[in-house]
């Protein structure tokens, strides 16, 4: 009859997070949904870009190959859009401190009008080298709390205000309060974290909504995939070396053999890691003693989401991701990254 409510079940982004808030105990947790919304709209905005990049000439890299990021990469022009999409979608969520992110040098301080509790870092576009082939790439993202003295609108001075918020975003993961990221593949998934478990979004092109298509994701304890890139085989520790060796022999602990997948965006392979199962891994080696990949917007972000899904992430023998604190803003770690049952046995091969 009319007037009833009719309630599809579908539950948008949008929904979830206001249940969420609704739910929760911790105060200020609708300034998250304001924050996570923000972030959403950024990557809803990347994803289209992302499908068209071949249509509106937006591949390739940017200023024809004459602009380098801090890490010394060749900056893709996506690279550079994405950076751009995600800091002004950003600015008016008002939440926002600082935001720290792989294109940019130092984190930079969000407009002094809307002084944020929180600070944010982001990979823009992770897996970028793939984008030219419509390969999956992904936005990687993790959230803090910003100290007391990083609101920057209570304090006239700004350049001791950047340098107290660029302190501010040298946390462990242990202090993130929010993480996920979201893939451009055969569908665009938003897959988030804001402490009390994990859960994944679809993206409805035909309403441009998140739909949740994926609740309280729990990771296989063992998968029998494991994801590394062995170009780097002779350059890894020989203790490496055997552990994959073994995987292959199916001469490891379950005595069954691995298969090996490898996409070389770490979005894509982590969330093929976190459904299926098994170990990702970016390991040191004799050329990069700390790997390739950043902590504060790669690793710690990836995980505090395996650890709500039940998984595992080291750097190695007895060192847990989150635990890390920063000294650099672009400082890489090591990572072994997945299934518990799967990272024990690393962890256990590398002592
Ligand atoms: P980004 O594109 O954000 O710079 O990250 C690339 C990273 C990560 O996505 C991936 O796992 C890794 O680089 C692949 O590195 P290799 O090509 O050395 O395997
Ligand atoms: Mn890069
Ligand atoms: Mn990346
Ligand atoms: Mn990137």
């Amino acid at each position: 009859s009319a007037g009833t409510i009719v309630d599809d079940g579908t539950v948008t982004l949008t929904r979830f997070m206001i249940e969420e808030a609704m739910k929760s105990k911790t105060p200020g947790q609708e300034d998250m949904v304001r924050l996570i919304s923000s972030i959403s709209v950024a990557c809803k905005r990347i994803a289209s870009m992302v499908q068209t990049a071949g249509i509106s000439g937006s591949t390739g890299l940017a200023e024809g190959g004459g602009s380098v990021n801090v890490q010394g990469e060749e900056q893709k022009k996506l690279d550079v859009i994405s950076n751009d999409v995600l800091k002004s979608a950003l600015r008016p969520s008002g939440k926002l401190g600082v935001i720290a992110s792989e294109e940019e040098d130092n984190p930079v301080v969000v407009d002094e009008l809307y002084s944020g509790e929180y600070v944010a870092t982001f990979d823009p576009l992770d897996g970028s080298s793939n984008i030219d082939a419509a390969i999956s790439t992904g936005t990687i993202f993790g959230v803090f709390k910003a100290p007391e003295e990083c609101l920057i609108g209570d304090s006239d001075n700004l350049s001791i205000a950047e340098q107290q918020c660029l302190e501010a975003t040298l946390q462990p993961g242990t202090n993130l309060v929010a993480a996920g990221y979201c893939m451009y593949s055969s569908s665009t998934i938003l897959v988030l974290t804001t402490g009390d478990g994990l859960n994944g979004f679809t993206l409805d092109p035909s309403i441009g909504e998140f739909i949740l298509t994926h609740p309280n994701i729990q990771i296989p304890s063992r998968g029998k995939i494991y994801s590394m890139n062995e170009a780097n085989y002779f350059d890894w520790d020989p203790k490496l070396q055997t552990y994959v060796d073994n995987l292959k022999k199916a001469e490891g602990q379950t005595g069954e053999k691995y298969s090996s997948r490898y996409i070389g965006s770490m979005v894509g392979d982590v969330h093929r890691t976190l459904l299926y199962g098994g170990i990702f891994a970016y390991p040191g080696d004799k050329k990069n003693v700390n790997g390739k990949l950043r902590l504060l917007y790669e690793a710690a972000p990836m995980s505090l989401i395996f650890e709500q899904a039940g998984g595992k992430s080291i750097t190695g023998p007895g060192g847990r991701v989150l635990d890390l604190v920063p000294d650099k803003v672009h400082q890489r770690c090591p990572v072994f990254i997945g299934s518990p049952d799967d990272v024990d046995e690393v962890e256990k091969a590398l002592a």
